[in-house]
């Protein structure tokens, strides 16, 4: 039996945790998936419960578990809460934890949603990136760390952006077998003419490339990534960054889609046990609404079966059956554009029939 973990966490999530939970028991029921069901608490609500944003049991369930399913932590009603509870520092947490270095976020633009785009359609058109986020090191876990004072009474805040070879090297294995199962294209992304950080990293990719030379390696600097991906988001197949970095350029890259709400995305461990999420976040402001889209979570669980549980038929299912919905013009408000919008509940409900 497969054990399957949801974390529903706040805002929106436990909605569209709902839709999912639907579809994963249709699943088990039709398709005879063989996965057991748990649930348990993170972020803002388990700091609710217990004051803790990860609490053992929940971390416990974590590591038993060969997959989980997150919705989205954090809210404005926590924003006064100190850094260690608040309830990013649950998700932050269960990332080291459970040691989920490689994050993936594609970025794919659905053709019926290409109006959506904030970019022009032609520059958009066909868009498929993948980015590849080391999510366990960098400057969001770099020690030394804190706010001091000095000497002369002013204060100061510090971080470490600090990566060792093994983190690079293992990030960039990853990075060069997802290239070669698609356009076999990769650009490591850094800030090698300012930090020494990066002049490694540059370095240490370089000699993992000897192993992928059917891969295609370019670099590019932060910036110019920045500005490349709303200039030319087309020329990029995946990009291979940093944790902070690749925080900044996945948002960015996931606006290109115009359809944030369509987006999931992989954390995987170097045995390929993950935790799956939409990259929506919680959106506080449309909680509770039946508004909400779940489609990126929907399709989180396509991701989970094809990395996590190697159902991929399954996979391709799942993916078919939310193309489907789309095709037929089922919109959520936040891609209904010219269409009449439906609930949160209702497009899980048709893609459920779609896969029926
Ligand atoms: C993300 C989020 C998180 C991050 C926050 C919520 C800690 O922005 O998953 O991209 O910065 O990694
Ligand atoms: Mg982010």
């Amino acid at each position: 039996m497969i054990k399957v973990l949801l974390l529903p966490g706040d805002g929106i999530g436990p909605e569209v945790i709902a839709q999912a939970k639907k579809v994963l028991l249709h699943l088990r029921s039709e398709y005879n998936l063989k996965i057991e069901l748990e649930e348990a608490l993170i972020g803002g609500s388990a700091y609710d419960d217990c004051k803790n944003p990860l609490p053992d049991t929940t971390l416990d369930l974590a590591k038993s578990s060969d997959a989980i399913l997150l919705g989205a932590v954090g809210g404005p009603k926590y924003d006064n809460v100190g850094r260690k509870l608040r309830p990013e520092n649950g998700l932050l947490r269960i990332r080291a934890e459970l040691d989920l270095f490689a994050n993936l976020r594609p970025a794919i633009l659905y053709k019926s949603l290409a109006g959506a785009s904030s970019l022009k359609p032609e520059l958009v058109a066909d868009l498929d990136i993948m980015i590849v986020r080391e999510l366990t090191g960098g400057i969001y876990f770099g020690e030394p760390r804190g706010i001091r004072t000095l000497e002369n009474g002013v204060r100061q805040g510090f971080n470490t952006l600090i990566y060792d070879e093994n983190e690079v090297t293992r990030i960039a294995h990853v990075a060069f077998r997802i290239a070669q199962k698609r356009n076999s294209k990769l650009c490591s992304v850094d800030k090698a003419n300012v930090l020494e950080v990066s002049e490694l990293w540059r370095e240490v990719v370089e000699s993992v490339h000897n192993n992928y030379k059917d891969v295609f390696l370019s670099h590019m600097y932060v910036d110019n990534a920045a500005m490349q991906l709303v200039r030319e988001p087309n020329q990029f197949d995946v990009v291979l960054t940093g944790n902070m970095f690749g925080d900044i350029l996945s948002d960015a890259a996931a606006m290109l889609t115009g359809s944030i709400g369509m987006l999931p995305s992989a954390s995987l461990d170097s045995n390929d046990k993950g935790m799956y999420e939409p990259i929506h976040g919680s959106a506080p402001d449309i909680a509770g609404k039946n508004i909400a889209n779940p489609l990126a979570t929907i399709l989180s669980i396509a991701m989970m079966l094809r990395y996590s549980l190697e159902e991929l038929d399954l996979a391709d299912k799942v993916e078919q059956a939310v193309q489907q919905v789309i095709a037929n013009g089922l919109r959520t408000t936040d891609i209904a554009d010219k269409h009449s919008a439906i609930g949160t509940n209702e497009m899980g409900d048709a893609v459920i029939d779609a896969l029926t």
